[in-house]
């Protein structure tokens, strides 16, 4: 999957990568920085997805698409398609040029809007990747944990970064008799867990 990542793809990464470190430093507002995931915990992320079982793949917090790349190299070898949710009209305009300019339109859609409108949906769900505001973490958790298939995987980023704040939903997950959950230190702390 790392060997063969596709020279459009390799490219929308590096811009990404170079736009994040941009606005980490140049004073950009929070709301409008892209805030990605670091390249390990994409590689991490798309080892994952490619063993997950046969059903829905979902993201949400799209961003700029960065994460999302990552997803479809698993998409792409495992032969799945995903969706994935941004709230901001902007961040989802740049995140559709990143995937037309990749050439992943024909494994990504990207819906924009409140994720929470269109998770009660969304059943047999095989994979998902929260990385939204934590506000809505743990809504998100109740509305995707029902959803999930057995074997399927639910992965929530910054719950070390944010450890206070989030350290609701770990524990809710860590004592969910529905799933196994751990905490992986990888990144800014992701939320490891499979269903049951
Ligand atoms: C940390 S960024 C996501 C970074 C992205 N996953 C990446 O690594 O490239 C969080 C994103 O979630 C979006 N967001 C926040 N609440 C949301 C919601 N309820 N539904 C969908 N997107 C949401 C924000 O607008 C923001 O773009």
């Amino acid at each position: 999957m790392f060997h063969t990542i596709s020279q459009p793809i390799l490219e929308q990464m590096r811009r990404l990568e170079e736009a994040d470190a941009k606005d980490r430093t140049d004073g950009t507002d929070r709301l409008k920085r892209l805030r990605q995931i670091p390249p390990e915990t994409g590689k991490f992320l798309a080892l994952l997805a490619a063993s997950a079982p046969s059903g829905k793949f979902i993201e949400i917090g799209t961003s700029g698409g960065y994460s999302t790349l990552w997803l479809s190299l698993a998409c792409r070898a495992a032969n799945r398609r995903l969706t994935t949710f941004e709230l901001l009209p902007e961040k989802a305009k740049l995140a559709a040029e990143t995937f037309t300019l990749a050439g992943v339109t024909d494994i990504v859609t990207l819906i924009t809007g409140d994720a929470r409108l269109h998770l009660p949906r969304l059943t047999d769900i095989a994979f998902c990747f929260l990385d939204a505001e934590k506000e809505v973490y743990a809504d998100c958790y109740e509305m995707v944990v029902p959803n999930l298939i057995t074997g399927s995987f639910l992965i929530a980023d910054n719950v070390l970064s944010h450890k206070t704040d989030l350290q609701p939903v770990v524990e809710r997950a860590q004592n969910d008799s529905r799933l196994d959950a751990v905490v992986v230190p990888i990144g800014k702390g992701l939320l490891m867990c499979r269903k049951i």
